[in-house]
């Protein structure tokens, strides 16, 4: 065909078309090379994928990290700014693009670094199955904790329990172990209810895995059990007269819209807990919750309500089996209060709360009160150490329980989920020691009387230890 044309032009003609073709070869060679200098808005975002995946070695979706990190900032700057921090908008100017790369580019590192920092690679998990001596009883938050199987532990959520008879911690949590998917397009991230998990322990480090202590229910679509139901917060406590562990959690719909609390017993701390049913608490929604013991058999429910509005309190029968209808307290009202985690400390109640942001972290406050139905006064954040930025985000956590340390009066455990929204089996713990240390916060001013209001701090520590003793029944 070529050869064709040459034959039919005149020279000038073919001269004419040798120049053509060169120069539109030139061009492309040259578009080719300002491609490779300065790739399109649509590839970049790819290639930061990839290199953040490799260097943080955490999650198979770097846009979880992105909506998880949105309220993050780093010297007073959003880490996650718009869509995502890592898209590169592109420029007419080359300096600028210039510019923009580089600015990108640290905030690139700072985000990797961050990703690092929160969700550590599992080669570093803290493994009961693997930890030689020295290793054992260093809590590492945020790292990933396997039990003495070599599995990861799946009790979010959760709470603990100690039995003095057998010298055992009990957990309980959210078995979060399977796939994270939305029921909808606007519907939180979950995965379906795998059931309540229970681990048991002597030294709060090294956990067994118990099984499941309340299984979910798959094929049974009215079970408020079924998979694609909500079972979250599960938390038990044991009944003096009636020997019997009474689990107490919050039950929902797919939509969160039953609001409900569900109650099971069992005869035995690792189950198997038989299902007893649910309902709304003096007739009211009801979504996060805790129950707590006080020191004379009474028990309490607290749960967040009036679509998370407020907090309410309620005692529950003598047989912890149900809710007194009557006696309720509304406690922070307007507030916007869940995540209530209740604990005693010389006569004083304490409640710590945090803020309603779904999976993401937001500030914790710590609450007072002289009896559990209040009146509750506000003292403050808790959190002291630690990077400030995620300090006033309870150190990238949602508080879950309060634990009281045998023999140690004025030491309890701090212990919160890190939630990780694309994949919720990979959320982790952060533990950290909550101590009672010093009286009153300066500058809180309250009506109450509180002879012996103590500052609560919840301190970052990085890798931390139970002082040694801790358990010896000597101090008990
Ligand atoms: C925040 C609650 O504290 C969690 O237990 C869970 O219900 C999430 N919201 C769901 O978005």
């Amino acid at each position: 065909m070529m050869h064709r044309l040459f034959k039919t032009c005149h020279v000038g003609t073919k001269c004419c078309l040798l120049t053509l073709i060169w120069s539109f070869a030139t061009w492309i060679v040259i578009f080719q090379v300002y491609h490779v200098l300065f790739p399109s808005k649509s590839e970049i975002p790819e290639l930061r994928k990839s290199q953040l995946m490799d260097s943080v070695n955490v999650s198979p979706d770097i846009s979880a990290f992105q909506s998880a990190l949105k309220h993050v900032s780093i010297r007073g700057e959003p880490l996650m700014k718009e869509s995502s921090s890592v898209q590169i908008r592109e420029n007419s100017s080359l300096k600028n693009n210039t510019r923009n790369r580089a600015v990108e580019e640290a905030k690139l590192l700072r985000l990797k670094k961050l990703a690092g920092l929160l969700f550590p690679s599992k080669a570093l998990s803290m493994d009961a199955s693997k930890a030689n001596h020295s290793e054992v009883g260093i809590y590492y938050p945020g790292r990933e904790w396997r039990d003495i199987a070599g599995h990861p532990i799946q009790a979010h959520g959760g709470g603990i329990i100690y039995v003095p008879k057998s010298e055992t911690f009990f957990w309980y949590g959210e078995n979060k172990g399977g796939r994270t998917y939305h029921l909808s397009k606007r519907g939180t991230a979950r995965v379906d209810v795998l059931g309540v998990n229970c681990y048991s322990s002597k030294d709060l480090w090294s956990w067994k895995f118990e099984g499941r202590a309340l299984k979910g229910e798959y094929r049974n679509k009215k079970s408020d059990l079924y998979v694609k139901n909500v079972v979250e917060r599960p938390k038990v406590i044991y009944n003096d007269r009636s020997k019997l562990y009474v689990m107490w959690m919050h039950i929902d719909n797919g939509t969160y819209s039953k609001a409900a609390i569900g109650v099971a017993v069992s005869t035995h701390p690792v189950g198997p807990f038989e299902y007893l049913g649910s309902k709304r608490p003096h007739g009211c929604d009801s979504r996060d919750m805790t129950v707590f013991k006080d020191d004379n058999g009474d028990a309490y429910i607290v749960y967040s309500s009036q679509i998370n509005n407020e907090l309410h309190v309620g005692k529950l029968t003598e047989d912890y089996l149900d809710v007194m209808e009557r006696g309720m307290e509304k406690i922070f009202i307007k507030q916007r209060r869940e995540a209530p985690a209740v604990f005693k400390h010389k006569s004083i109640y304490y409640m710590l709360t945090s803020g309603c942001t779904s999976w993401n972290p937001n500030g914790a406050l710590i609450h007072a009160s002289t009896s559990m139905l209040g009146p509750w006064v506000t003292i403050g954040d808790p959190c002291v150490g630690g990077d400030e930025e995620l300090r006033t985000l309870t150190f990238f956590s949602q508080g879950s329980f309060v634990l009281p340390l045998p023999g140690l009066q004025d030491t309890f455990i701090f212990m919160g989920d890190r939630w990780l929204p694309s994949d919720l089996r990979d959320s982790r713990y952060v533990w950290l020691p909550l101590t009672m240390n010093g009286p009153l916060y300066q500058g809180v001013s309250t009506d109450i009387h509180f002879p012996q209001l103590q500052r609560v701090s919840i301190r970052w520590a990085d890798e931390w230890k139970l002082p040694q003793g801790w358990n010896n029944s000597q101090n008990l």
